[in-house]
This record gives C-alpha cells, sequence and structure tokens, in this order.
C-alpha cells in the first residue's frame, strides 16, 4: 500500500498549521524541485516544464470533505488507480483551497491550470512556441508537467472549458492514463504519483460537460458553508490583524445569509473585512465608528441589497416561486396560493385561512361602524 498521509495525520497538520509560518512546510520541497530539471524529454522531443505553485492554502474546518478528497487520491493496491473527485459549489466556498490543500497534506507539487471557454486542447496539454533560433520549443502545460514530475493538477473552474478540449483528456482519466499531443506527435504516460481533482462552479456562465467527461471525474465532493466557529477561525487566519469585534460584525453577516440560503461566501466577507479596515487606518487622524466603515464596506463590496438580508432573502424566494413550473394536476386548475390547491402545503394553507380570517375580522369591524 503506497505511503501517504493518512487522514489522522492530516488533522494534525491542520491543527499544526496555525502554529508555523504559511507555506514555511513547502519551501523546502520546492526548494528540492528547484534542483529539478526544467526540461524533459520524449519521444525524441525536449519539453519545458511549467514552474510549481507555491501558494499555501491552508484547509480550516470541514475535516470530512478534506478527508475524501486525500482518499480519492489514495492507492490502495498495485492494481489500484487514484481517482479524479471534482470539487462543485458556489463562488468563493472554498473549493480550490480544498484542493491546492490537498496537494500540501500530501507533500506533493502543486499545478493548477486555470480553464477558460478559449482554452484549446493543445493548450492543456503542449504549446508550440517560436524560440530565439527560430526554431520550435514545445512547452509543458501545468497539467503535463505534473503528470510528468508525479505532481497534483487542479483543473481549476473546469466546466469553464468546452467539450472539445475536454475530449483530449479522457485517456489521462480512466485506466490508460496517458495524453496524446496532436501538436508534438508524443503520447506522454502519467507518473505513478500524478494525481489530478476538478473544481466547478456552479452558475450559468459554464459549459456543459458531456456525460462520459463526467463519468471519469468521480466522486463529487461538496465544500459546504463553514460553521460559525469554523468561519471565524478562517477570517481570523487571513486577517489576524483584524479586531474581534469587527470580526464577529462579519461572521454574524455571513452566518445568517448561510441561513437563508443566500450567496455570499467567506471570500465576500475576507473581502469586505479588508476594505473596512484599510478605510479604517486610513482615517485614523478623525476616526470613523467601526460600525460605520463597516457598514460603508458592505454595501460598497456586496452591494445595497447585503444590508438588509431579510428581505433581499424574501425577495428571493418569491422570484423563484415565480418561476416555478407547475408540477402537479392542481398547478392547471388552481394558482399556487389558491387555499384550494390539493398541493399547497399545510403550514401555507394555515397561513392563508389566517388571512382570510383577519380580512374578514376587519370586515366585521367595518361593518360595525
Ligand atoms: N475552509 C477554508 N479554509 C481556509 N480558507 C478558506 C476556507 N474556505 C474558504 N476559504 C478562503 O475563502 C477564499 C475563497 O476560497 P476559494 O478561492 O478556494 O473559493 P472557490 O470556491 O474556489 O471560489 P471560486 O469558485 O470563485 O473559484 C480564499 O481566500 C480561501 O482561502
Ligand atoms: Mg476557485
Amino acid at each position: 500500500m503506497e505511503h501517504v498521509k493518512v487522514p489522522g495525520a492530516c488533522g494534525t497538520f491542520l491543527q499544526a498549521a496555525a502554529a508555523r509560518p504559511p507555506g514555511c512546510r513547502f519551501l523546502l520541497r520546492l526548494h528540492d524541485r528547484n534542483i529539478m530539471p526544467d526540461t524533459h524529454q520524449i519521444g525524441g522531443i525536449t519539453l519545458h516544464l511549467s514552474s510549481a505553485d507555491t501558494t499555501a492554502g491552508e484547509w480550516i474546518g470541514q475535516t470530512d470533505v478534506l478527508r475524501q478528497l486525500l482518499a480519492c487520491w489514495l492507492v490502495v493496491d498495485d492494481r489500484d488507480l487514484p481517482l479524479t473527485p471534482r470539487i462543485v459549489g458556489t463562488p468563493g466556498t472554498g473549493k480550490t483551497t480544498l484542493a491546492v490543500s490537498g496537494a500540501r497534506c500530501r507533500e506533493q507539487d502543486l499545478y493548477i491550470y486555470q480553464c477558460t471557454a478559449d482554452t484549446r486542447p493543445e493548450d492543456l496539454l503542449i504549446t508550440p512556441v517560436l524560440a530565439e533560433n527560430g526554431r520550435i520549443a514545445y512547452h509543458a502545460s501545468p497539467l503535463v508537467t505534473a503528470m510528468i514530475r508525479g505532481g497534483v493538477c487542479v483543473l481549476d473552474e473546469g466546466n469553464r472549458m468546452s467539450e472539445k478540449s475536454w475530449a483530449s483528456l479522457a485517456p489521462l482519466l480512466d485506466h490508460r492514463r496517458y495524453v496524446e499531443s496532436i501538436v508534438a506527435g508524443i503520447t506522454i504516460p502519467a507518473h505513478r504519483d500524478f494525481r489530478c481533482a476538478v473544481t466547478m462552479n456552479d452558475d450559468e456562465s459554464t459549459f456543459e460537460i458531456p456525460d462520459y467527461i463526467l463519468s471519469r471525474l468521480q466522486p463529487t465532493l461538496t465544500p459546504g458553508h463553514p460553521s460559525r466557529d469554523d468561519e471565524m477561525a478562517i477570517l481570523q487566519y487571513h486577517l489576524p490583524f483584524a479586531d474581534e469585534q469587527i470580526l464577529e460584525l462579519t461572521v454574524d453577516f455571513l452566518q445568517q445569509s448561510h441561513s437563508l440560503n443566500l450567496d455570499f461566501s467567506t471570500r465576500d466577507g475576507i473581502n469586505l473585512l479588508r476594505f473596512a479596515l484599510k478605510r479604517l487606518a486610513q482615517q485614523s487622524d478623525h476616526p470613523v465608528s467601526r460600525d460605520r466603515a463597516w457598514r460603508e464596506a458592505l454595501e460598497k463590496c456586496l452591494g445595497e441589497d447585503a444590508l438588509d438580508l431579510e428581505s433581499l432573502a424574501e425577495r428571493r424566494r418569491r422570484s423563484l416561486g415565480g418561476s416555478a413550473v407547475p408540477m402537479g394536476l392542481g398547478d392547471f386548475f388552481f394558482r399556487p396560493d389558491d387555499p384550494l390547491h390539493p398541493d399547497l402545503d399545510d403550514g401555507a394553507r394555515e397561513d392563508e385561512e389566517d388571512f382570510y380570517e383577519e380580512e374578514e375580522d376587519d370586515f366585521d369591524e367595518e361593518d360595525s361602524f
């Protein structure tokens, strides 16, 4: 069985993370890597390799989802293969951070490929570049570099990429574990230690990934919104210079937003806090109140709607209700809020009845004048 940090050890890693300067553990590894050759010969072609990513990725809280990711990348027998999971969720919920942190837990080099609608198959694999001497130099993408060096590649925002580009990865993502570069005319097998994960946003500006690719990207991991304590720890980690009260204000806001199913994320909290702290620092000669700076930051970062989450949630609920598709026979004969609607839930029916009773009372009162 492969020797890899077991999930329990990774938990220790997470606790120890706060005690050491961000990224110091990785600098050692990356220093080792610096003495690694930056070219690789294959099929008579010299490939120029990409550099590894050095950002620190500390995953705080939600240890289950990190363990699930690490399990995907385990190999439990010589005949076993690692899985390539897709990490799915709304923007700013930590999908990329989770994947980066998984790579750090395994102490492997990390390569991130940012997928876009313009990504062509050759961009994903090998790009020919005109060198100074007029010859063609072949540059390996972060993905191919990870395959050669035995690193981890995160295909970030994978569903921004078209089907054509995904097609070139089909053999890599199944038992074949290789890619074929048409431009360089070579087949590149993946190193045994190569691991991959794909992050995806569930917004509308993305492509539909074909089923034959989705079936190679399993399982689906979904980091959710963090608990109150975890969210506080995340904000403290990113903004250790922020005072307790302004952190509390932000965590209260984020937790209320999560409970109302609104899309404001931890990243939104980090950004608004940064702006509020900068505004407070800027006006040290005539100090503005903390609350005023925080509310201003909230409005400027997240818009006026964010000032009143309850109303925003109510408006969302109404607009979603308005666009709902009729599902049952009753929908053809009754309005959704009609008390005679057979599918109206009891709570709504009671509300409706209370409303009519109140209206009747009002009429009675009016009648009595
Ligand atoms: N559990 C967590 N631990 C540490 N940091 C976190 C966590 N969750 C979110 N963050 C922080 O929140 C910010 C947003 O995270 P990240 O960029 O990973 O989100 P994302 O889901 O990949 O967003 P997008 O869909 O826009 O790419 C980052 O600064 C990240 O460090
Ligand atoms: Mg991301």
